[in-house]
């Protein structure tokens, strides 16, 4: 096999987030430090060894800001300073300042299309139609249908969490404001110029701080339809399965192009002199609506800058676990990103504070497969914390439950089952906190499911996660490799080879639950690594290599 089939000339230096392993953080459920069975910033603080061990590059924090909760935290009423629950400015500076002594970069959360309704711009800007805030946030008068005492919201836009009306009325300017989350989550007025100033200096302020980059929250609802006109009924719609929200399409409320220019504004701040001793990166939340997601994505690299941003990648999260739809996603997405611009940096995550966890998902033997795809795949990895242990969501009495989107969720958990403590010892728990109670409940298998516990266990997901970001830390071809992915002619296998100069990986899976002969058609050389405690694979000389159920392996020259 030649090592680069590529013609394109390879980069002689490499930005940061090219193959970085980024660990997300929520910080409630990391660790906490004072004994409010909260997780906090000293909390972190106090586990980046634990992190730099892992072999974790960078981390990105969900938001710390001051907060009345509605949202935990994704609910701001200051964008520049810490909620007490969490610690002070100062811890988070040491925190960064920490990180670095441990050469991990700290990326923060930024959310722009909202603040809470407690943040001082709202406050104000309900109070009239003429107040010097009266144009940041959007607001609208009363449908014409309305009657007098009976104001109509002015279009059918309905809220994410509880698939409800999306506009609150105000009686101070007898008008309504659009809350496309949660009624505390007033949105912002992107067509605003003030707005997007003020949101500029809001980065420049943690940039000066010194953080590496964001993550930015939700960003297709930053803009809207101009003429506000209602979302179509979406008719796929099923009220047993589906959350409320899923009842229209929404093609208005959200996902208008001017995203990508607002955005850019907020590329270019990342490019300002005053920034550049450090290189800064900014990832985009944006799950692709139904449809060519290859496309939505694409429409980031091509609409913001691919030197300082990229959208995160949500197939992990979206694909079925099977291998039709996973080699053809490969094939399509990096071959379309290597021709469009050779800066582009793929952004994978597998896991987030949404979505159920990876274990739970897919199962274990499937998780431990993804989990060797997704750390051996180009660009960025976001590793959800506790994932590296396989954590399982848990779940939630129901006097517990604590997610606004549990209000629409049909199985009324919303999304804490993805969000309890992280387990690190079978002790008090489970290591988390001193407290008699945590803000949601300890996985009840936390006595054999935690860092301590699998740290010396040759076939635990610790072992298993730590060997790969290790591999993927010492490997160029694992951090710059190019991708191509391999013709196997089996239905349920996909593989692919990672090259860069001399340097090349071959990953095979079986998506399948049964065992199957593979015959790669490259040569393999050395097994590296199976997903699969039980694999006994030697050198896969003889060209073909059997594959256990849901196994994947990765073979090096
Ligand atoms: C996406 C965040 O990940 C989620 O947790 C939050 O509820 C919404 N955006 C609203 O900010």
């Amino acid at each position: 096999m030649t090592t680069n089939q590529h013609t394109t000339p390879l980069p002689t230096t490499h930005r940061w987030p090219e193959g970085a392993i980024v660990y997300q953080i929520y910080p409630r459920s990391i660790q906490d430090s004072n004994g409010d069975g909260i997780g906090d910033l000293p909390g972190v603080i106090s586990r980046l060894d634990y992190l730099q061990e892992l072999g974790v590059n960078a981390i990105w924090l969900s938001p710390f800001y001051p907060s009345p909760m509605a949202d935990f935290g994704y609910d701001i009423a200051d964008y520049c300073d810490v909620d007490p629950m969490f610690g002070t400015l100062d811890d988070c500076k040491r925190l960064i300042h920490e990180a670095e002594a441990r050469h991990i970069k700290v990326m923060i959360d930024l959310v722009p299309n909202h603040s809470s309704n407690e943040h001082p711009w709202f406050k104000e800007s309900r109070q009239s139609r003429d107040n010097p805030k009266a144009n940041w946030y959007v607001w609208k008068d009363p449908h014409p249908d309305s009657t007098p005492g009976h104001p109509l919201p002015p279009n059918n836009w309905i809220d994410v969490f509880t698939g409800k009306s999306a506009w609150e009325w105000v009686p101070e300017r007898k008008q309504f404001y659009l809350h496309s989350f949660h009624v505390a989550q007033p949105d912002l007025n992107w067509s605003n110029s003030e707005v997007r100033a003020a949101v500029k200096d809001v980065m420049r302020f943690w940039l000066d701080m010194g953080v590496d980059g964001f993550r930015v929250d939700a960003v297709y609802w930053i803009a809207k339809d101009p003429f506000f006109r209602n979302d179509p009924v979406n008719p796929a719609f099923d009220p047993k399965e589906d959350e409320r929200y899923k009842m229209l399409t929404h093609v208005n409320s959200c996902g208008w192009p001017a995203a990508y220019a607002y955005l850019s504004e907020l590329a270019h701040v990342l490019h300002e002199p005053a920034f550049a001793q450090k290189e800064r990166f900014m990832v985009t939340e944006a799950y692709p609506k139904d449809g060519d997601a290859v496309a939505a994505y694409l429409a980031f690299y091509e609409g913001i800058d691919p030197q300082v941003a990229a959208p995160f990648n949500f197939q992990g999260l979206m694909l079925r676990w099977e291998a039709e739809p996973w080699r053809r996603f490969l094939r399509v997405f990096h071959h379309a990103l290597e021709s469009l611009n050779p800066l582009c940096v793929p952004s994978y995550a597998f896991g987030n504070h949404d979505k159920s966890r990876m274990v739970s998902r897919l199962g274990e033997k499937a998780a431990r497969a993804a989990a060797l795809m997704q750390l051996t795949l180009p660009g960025m990895v976001f590793v959800y914390y506790g994932e590296e242990i396989g954590m399982r969501d848990v779940p939630i009495p129901v006097d517990l439950v604590q997610d606004p989107e549990a209000l629409g969720d049909p199985q009324g958990q919303g999304r804490d089952p993805e969000r309890t403590p992280m387990q690190w010892t079978p002790g008090h728990q489970a290591g988390f906190s001193t407290s008699t109670e945590t803000w949601l409940p300890i996985g009840p298998d936390y006595k054999t499911l935690n860092v301590e516990a699998e740290k010396d266990d040759p076939r635990s997901f610790y072992t298993l996660y730590r060997t790969l970001m290790a591999l993927r830390n010492e490997r160029e071809s694992l951090r710059y490799g190019f991708v191509q992915v391999l013709e196997l002619g089996h239905p349920d296998l996909v593989g692919y080879v990672r090259s860069y100069k001399d340097e090349y990986h071959v990953v095979l899976i079986n998506f399948s639950d049964q065992p199957v002969t593979c015959v790669p058609g490259v040569k393999l050389h050395k097994f590296v690594v199976s997903s699969n405690p039980d694999a006994n694979l030697t050198d896969g000389a003889n060209g073909t290599v059997e594959l256990l159920p849901y196994e994947a392996v990765l073979f090096t020259q």
